[in-house]
């Protein structure tokens, strides 16, 4: 049988769940948790939540929500990887490694740090005012999330396909520097998740105030629906599903033929007050069970505390011995243990060309060996074109194609150079 496929997804804990969060995450990754072939992980992102917010408590509350929730919505932690982020001490001590070969500039391009800056500079400000160094290396503790449990598939939302892009780059630039141990992940995103819109038609979310909690008590939810926007028509007269922000959240926890029934009912003129009734039995009907289990989940924090628990040991067993390995590949050693050289260098050698700017506003270009040692260097060119060119005809021709213009590095022969180039057009 083939490996399974491994699935992580994170929730940053803070604040509370809501119908939206039920319909785009947690119901989808719990369906998913449930197929055959997938090894499936998730986990409270608690140190993520420290960029956002300053409140202990407020930290504290959500984690236990957002647990309570997973579990409530029917996540079961003995078939998943179920565990909080700040037990797993090798996500922050893969985070480093991991910063010591991101690019700068790599974070520079982040959405989230862009968009700080650029509200920043339309205030005339500066730049990073109130830009936390913990909301620039965002990514890269996010990517330590990942690369720690060789997650393959990360089913997230758009606005997170950048951060998977980017944890992918940083796997690369790792396994180029220090071998192939890091697995590159890939985004995943569902079409068919239901995008929610909340009570006043827009997108559901906290930060609209125009959300419904997801286990708010069974008056409060009644209440929430009566207050979804209609229009003025009123009973007897039909109504238009189109743009309806009731039928759309009807739609996500209703079957076809229910859908297709409420469609019925508003040609026929359905009255607003009716059509919310049949929305929040629907929603309840679906909810009531799991709202049961959430109260009493919360109402016993020590039980959650315990099952976190043998979720992180679970994931220590995979992350500790990985971390282990990972700390070896650069070079944190035991010092009596014999010197092994990178394990770069023992695979099969290719040697590339790395082109460059320089500040004199030329082109240039090296060739560095498979261990990332220098052998020549280009003369300027006044183009990346020229320089590319220059490279291209080496790789075809050989040395002798360029003999005159590479100046090899100290300590470097030029048949070394010329064997270097010879893999090339090997290849
Ligand atoms: N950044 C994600 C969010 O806010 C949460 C998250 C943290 C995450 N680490 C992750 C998601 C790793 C997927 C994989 O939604």
């Amino acid at each position: 049988m083939a490996a399974p496929v491994r699935f992580l997804t994170g929730i940053t804990t803070t604040g509370t769940p809501h119908l939206g969060n039920y319909v785009g995450a947690f119901r989808p990754a719990v369906e998913a948790s449930r197929r055959p072939g997938t090894e499936n992980f998730y986990f409270l992102a608690d140190y993520h939540a420290l960029i956002k917010c300053d409140d202990p408590a407020r930290v504290q509350r959500s984690t236990l929500e957002i647990a309570a929730c997973w579990l409530a919505v029917g996540l079961d932690p003995e078939r998943v990887l179920f565990y909080r982020q700040s037990d797993i001490p090798e996500v922050p001590e893969l985070t480093w490694l991991l910063t010591c070969v991101t690019g700068k500039g790599l974070l520079n391009r982040a959405h989230a740090y862009k968009a700080a800056v650029d509200r920043n500079t339309a205030a005339g400000l500066d730049a990073d005012v109130d830009v936390t160094a913990g909301l620039f290396m965002y990514p890269v503790l996010m990517a330590a999330d990942i690369l720690m449990f060789k997650a393959r598939r990360i089913p997230v939302g758009r606005d997170q396909v950048q951060h998977i892009e980017m944890a992918r780059d940083i796997a690369n630039s790792f396994n180029h520097l220090y071998g192939e141990l890091l697995v590159p992940p890939e985004a995943q995103i569902d079409e068919t998740v239901a995008l929610l819109p909340g009570l006043d038609g827009r997108k559901m979310s906290k930060s609209y105030d125009n959300h419904i909690p997801l286990f708010a008590p069974r008056e409060q939810l009644r209440k929430l629906i009566a207050g979804i926007v209609t229009d003025s028509r009123a009973p007897g007269e039909p109504k238009e599903v189109e743009g309806s922000a009731l039928f759309q959240i009807y739609e996500a926890f209703a079957s076809v033929q229910e859908t297709q029934r409420l469609r019925a009912a508003y040609a026929g003129g359905i009255s607003w007050s009716e059509a919310k009734q049949a929305l929040f039995d629907r929603i309840d009907g679906e909810i009531a069970p799991m709202r049961e289990r959430y109260e009493a989940l919360i109402a016993d924090p020590a039980r959650i505390e315990r099952i976190l628990k043998a979720g992180a040991e679970k994931a220590r067993a995979i992350a500790t011995p990985f971390m282990a390995e990972l700390r070896d590949a650069v070079g944190l050693r035991n010092l009596a243990a014999v010197a092994a050289p990178k394990a770069k260098a023992a695979k099969a050698a290719t040697p590339a060309f790395k082109q460059y700017r320089e500040a004199d506003g030329r082109h240039y270009f090296k060739l560095v060996d498979a261990g990332g040692r220098l052998l020549a260097q280009s003369a300027g060119y006044a183009s990346p074109q020229d320089a590319g060119r220059a490279v291209a005809r080496l790789k075809r021709e050989g040395f002798a194609a360029g003999e005159d213009q590479l100046q090899l590095a100290a300590g470097v022969t030029a048949d070394q150079v010329a064997a270097a180039l010879r893999q090339f057009a090997a290849d």
